[in-house]
């Protein structure tokens, strides 16, 4: 069984995510790790992320940067997207997330083109979603939790800026795919979203 949870950024998909798979019992990868992965590294490297051979050269990224938690700054959430514009980045990262969709038992995979590119053939295909003022309210909230501090305005920038990039790139871009299940959780809390998705989806393995 393949689970895709696409949707824009901090939507709630990987909390979504990492909740089904704990539910289900399967593995789960978030997949934006990996495109953070590869801008951090490419940071290291001192190349530009804007640049294709910087980039493709970083998906050499050691494993142990996986665990980094500088992957999970604003600052490198930005580098992601800029190097997941490149093709050869994204066909480099393709085998890795694929092998772990076709794993025995199933998976969970969390991004923006699992449903489309990544898991096509998924069981369910998840959109998860929410007003751009309410991701960045959660965004901060979070932020301000790990005593980061920064103006709720500049998240929302960031926000429409990320979203802009990652559904405007002609490769891979981030949509809902025609048969995915489109859920809107902005007037939900975590718990409040979750149900509202497990309800969705085992409504739609029953069907299968
Ligand atoms: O989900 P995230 O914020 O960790 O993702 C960071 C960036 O990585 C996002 O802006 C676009 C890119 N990404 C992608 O292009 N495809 C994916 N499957 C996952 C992430």
């Amino acid at each position: 069984m393949i689970i895709a949870v696409d949707g824009p950024t901090a939507s709630g998909k990987g909390t979504i995510a990492k909740r089904l798979a704990a539910h289900f019992g399967v593995p789960h990868l978030d997949t934006g790790l990996l495109y953070r992965a590869v801008g951090r590294q490419v940071a290291i490297n001192g190349g530009d992320p804007d640049n294709p051979a910087d980039a493709l050269a970083a998906c050499a990224f050691p494993d142990e940067l996986m665990q980094d938690e500088v992957l999970r700054s604003e600052e490198t959430g930005g580098l992601a997207s800029r190097v997941s514009i490149h093709p050869d980045v994204r066909k480099a990262l393709f085998d890795r997330q694929r092998a772990f969709a076709e794993q025995p038992g199933g998976a969970v995979l969390d991004g923006r083109d699992i449903g489309t590119v990544i898991a096509p053939d998924a069981d369910v295909k998840l959109f998860i979603t929410a007003s751009v003022q309410e991701r960045a309210r959660r965004r901060w909230l979070e932020m301000t939790g790990r005593e980061i501090e920064i103006p709720l305005i500049e998240i929302e920038r960031d926000i429409v800026n990320r979203d802009a990039r990652d559904i405007n790139r002609a490769d891979a871009p981030l949509k809902a795919a025609p048969d995915a299940l489109i859920i809107d959780t902005t007037e939900f809390d975590q718990n409040g979203a979750f149900e509202l998705v497990l309800e969705a989806v085992t409504a739609a393995l029953e069907k299968e």
